[in-house]
């Protein structure tokens, strides 16, 4: 084995370490005390060759080498490392002239500002504000309404029930309309009564640009000793005006609900063509929005109401459709379609 001059060699290294500048220059150094072709490595290569006492001795002294050489390059690595911070000041010094990152900020869904809008107008002409709850019973969301057992809204196509039932074992469903919330509300409060309903409704539909299986509408309720139609036309035409910042004409034609009589269907002239008749209105000059009535005795009387001491009307519309003509939107399904492109524009 060629003489491993250890000592000097120590010697050395610690100085090419001092000596050296940057990262790049102790790897250099490292590969040539300790790489293939270092000295060190050579000498183990006939390491195997020596005798049990030269392998305990050269061995140990190799090792105390390695150990201090590492620790020398350790060291410095740290101090070119400080050094380099210090000159770029990455640690504790930032640019404040660099723009902030811009946290984009959201806003309520057309629904939800058409809702709130809806709520503010009628709260102003002293209505109170009801929830409801999704899921009813068929006794709230057709027979208290005088809706019966026949009736095609009760039919499969139009409801979607549900398996599970009540404790009396009625079985529930999704309500179809918000005209169940009538009921409740009677139930509970006292009249003179001035209530309105915004919410979820869901029927068993195919959709269309116009038509979905979910869809919201607002249900409108005022019970009293002394309230007629004049009363419903004028909270109606008021509200509109109000919501689209216009006057609009509204119209109510006889219609059939089997919780109203009599009952009418809430038409308002065309806010496109101003009533002259076009493609939105389909040349009547006028748009559907709903329909209403004078609660029926029977409703009333679902309630524990005596129909000979109190009378009320009530009105039902989409409110989807009105924040569709609110906001010029054309396709209905838009409104739950998680489409960021089409949000982003309200
Ligand atoms: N609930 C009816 C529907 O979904 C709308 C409606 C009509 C509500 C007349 C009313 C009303 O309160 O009086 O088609």
């Amino acid at each position: 084995m060629a003489k491993l001059n250890l000592k000097s060699i120590t010697r050395e290294a610690k100085k090419e370490i001092e000596r050296s500048k940057n990262l790049k220059d102790l790897d250099f150094i490292f590969k040539k005390y300790l790489g293939k072709k270092s000295e060190v490595s050579q000498a183990l290569r006939l390491f195997k060759d020596l005798s049990g006492k030269e392998k305990q001795k050269i061995g140990k002294e190799i090792n105390t080498f390695k150990n201090s050489f590492k620790k020398e390059i350790k060291n410095k690595i740290e101090r070119i490392k400080k050094e380099d911070n210090k000159v770029s000041g990455k640690k504790d010094w930032f640019d404040i002239t660099i723009p902030g990152k811009k946290i984009e900020s959201g806003h309520l869904h057309p629904l939800t500002m058409t809702k709130r809008r809806i709520e503010e107008i009628f709260q102003k002409m002293g209505f109170e504000i009801a929830q409801g709850s999704e899921i009813e019973t068929a006794w709230y969301n057709f027979d208290a309404l005088n809706i019966p057992t026949d009736h095609p809204a009760r039919d499969a196509w139009n409801t979607l029930w549900l398996k599970e039932k009540d404790k009396n074992g009625e079985q529930f469903l999704l309500r179809t309309h918000t005209s169940p919330m009538q009921i409740h509300y009677m139930e509970k409060h006292n009249p003179p009564l001035r209530l309105i309903v915004p919410g979820k409704t869901f029927r068993r539909e195919a959709t269309d640009a116009s038509h979905n299986f979910q869809f919201y509408q607002v249900e409108g309720l005022m019970v009293d000793k002394n309230v007629s139609i004049p009363h419903l036309k004028a909270v109606i035409s008021n509200f509109f005006r109000l919501f689209f910042n216009k006057k609009v004409e509204v119209r109510l034609r006889p219609d059939f609900f089997p919780f109203t009589e009599p009952s009418f269907e809430i038409s308002m002239s065309c806010l496109a063509c101003g009533g002259k008749g076009c493609k939105v209105c389909k040349k009547t000059g006028w748009l559907e929005m709903g329909g209403s009535g004078m609660i029926h005795p029977n409703v009333l009387k679902a309630c524990k109401l005596d129909p000979k001491k109190w009378q009320g009307w009530a009105f039902g519309f989409g409110w989807d459709r009105l924040a569709m003509m609110r906001y010029k939107i054309k396709e209905i399904r838009m409104f739950n379609a998680g489409n960021l492109r089409f949000l982003k524009q309200f």
